[in-house]
């Protein structure tokens, strides 16, 4: 008989790769990859990016699950467990307080994933050329309120499940609709590969003028790199602690490193070839996805209920993303704060929709909310990416590294002896030189420019 513990956990192997793999694929991908790679030179951002992913992602991805699965706690109460009385428990402090502001200014964008289902289903993008497009998604931002009540809608969704808890909520969700969202990816990467003119886009997506590697571009792979994969603040070391102790963490890590990565490298497929073909700019920013993807399924034989079936797959990947992000603060404030688990979910939610709304509506085209050159939303998200991401991942690994140790460290990752893992050594060297090094200076060359 299996012992029941006092803690929700993951019930399988599969539903703990496809809740992780859930909580790193997701907007990051479909969306901000494109729009950052479009932003820092195509190619050799990618170039950047592929290296991150391996020598960093993967160990900070590692020490993250290491952190949750030993210290059997959430972000902040994993550090009080392995290393009490010091200053350790800031990481997961910051790391609660980055969810917080991450989760705030995502739910705009999930929201948006909604309003977009509704047009499709009402068939509003039919016919449409580039610049009514366009024109679309501009008059929606400027309907500020509109925004709001999609993020509202959003973000009790994600309350929702996870109100209902680890089990019931997150991994029978993830399991099933991930390899769907993969399936139609495909087929949309081949529709707009395969568009009259996509070879620019694909020589822009894949052929790295290496001049373009500027201080700006390696912080921005970074910052995406730690976003994309979940890194730096506390979703992994949460996740880490409901896996089983029989469960193999390297392989793990692995298997949600590649399948995120593929996942970006394929909505990089859609997105570029498609809008070179149609000539929208790879500097678009926001519009970049919104407005291309669309005019893909205009193109397409079955455009109608594919894009349908897109954007409500987007919003799942974007939901399996969120659950994460509040699980993080519920999962604080329930174990440390000691507010019951269901009134932790309504109190997050509510703190996180009031600042929320502020990313929305600073979206405006005449918005009073932006200073220094960015609205209250490119703030949310350039402090919670670029920079406390790669921080806490720094601190993170240090952890591992130098405090937690070798032992505990080879510990956990062989389950106690019972695993091989041929890797631990490389990757422990990883964990405490290579990675601090190479966050570090990366860091610094972003702040230099
Ligand atoms: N990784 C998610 C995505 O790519 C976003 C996220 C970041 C989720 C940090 C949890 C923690 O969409």
């Amino acid at each position: 008989m299996e012992e029941k513990s006092k803690r929700d956990g993951f019930g399988s192997k599969i539903g703990i790769i496809a809740a992780a793999a859930g909580s790193a694929i997701g907007l990051g991908n479909i969306y901000r990859f494109p729009c950052e790679l479009g932003n820092n030179g195509g190619a050799a951002f990618l170039l950047v990016y592929l290296i991150v992913v391996v020598f960093l992602g993967i160990p900070v991805m590692l020490s993250e699950l290491v952190i949750g699965r030993r210290g059997q706690s959430n972000a902040v109460g994993a550090f009080k467990k392995l290393a009490p009385k010091s200053a350790w428990p800031i990481v997961g402090y910051m790391g609660v307080l980055c969810g917080f502001i991450i989760f705030a200014f995502y739910s705009t964008i999930s929201g948006w994933t909604l309003e977009y289902i509704v047009k499709s289903v009402s068939n509003s993008f039919q016919g449409k050329d580039l610049a009514a497009m366009e024109q679309d998604f501009s008059n929606f931002h400027d309907m500020g309120w509109r925004n709001v009540m999609w993020q509202a809608i959003f973000i009790f969704l994600t309350g929702f499940v996870v109100f209902k808890g680890v089990q019931n909520g997150i991994e029978r969700y993830a399991k099933i609709l991930m390899p769907v969202l993969l399936v139609i990816l495909v087929i949309l990467g081949i529709r707009s590969a395969t568009l009259p003119g996509a070879k620019d886009g694909l020589v822009f997506l894949f052929k790295p003028d290496f001049s373009k590697i500027t201080g700006k571009v390696l912080i921005s792979a970074l910052g995406q790199g730690f976003f994309s994969l979940s890194l730096g603040m506390g979703a992994l070391i949460t996740y880490g602690s409901y896996i089983k102790k029989d469960d193999n963490l390297t392989s793990t890590a692995f298997s949600v490193v590649l399948s995120d990565t593929l996942i970006a490298l394929l909505a990089g497929i859609i997105i570029f070839p498609a809008a070179f073909s149609f000539g929208i700019n790879p500097q678009a920013g926001m519009g970049l996805v919104f407005n291309t993807i669309p005019m893909i399924f205009n193109q397409m034989m079955g455009g109608y209920w594919f894009c349908i079936i897109f954007f409500v797959l987007l919003a799942i990947a974007a939901l399996t993303s969120t659950i994460s992000l509040l699980e993080v603060v519920v999962a604080y404030l329930s174990e440390e704060l000691h507010i019951k688990r269901q009134w932790a979910t309504v109190l997050a939610c509510v703190a996180t929709m009031l600042i929320g709304s502020f990313a929305s509506l600073s979206l405006k085209s005449n918005t009073s909310l932006a200073f220094g050159g960015r609205t209250v939303f490119d703030w949310m998200d350039f402090i919670s990416s670029n920079i406390l991401l790669p921080l806490g991942g720094v601190l993170i690994v240090l952890f591992v590294g130098w405090k937690l140790g070798k032992s505990h460290f080879f510990d956990e990752v062989t389950n106690s002896g019972k695993l091989k893992s041929p890797l631990k050594r490389v990757i422990l060297f990883i964990i405490r030189y290579l990675a601090p090094l190479a966050i570090i200076v990366i860091f610094i060359s972003g702040l230099i420019k």
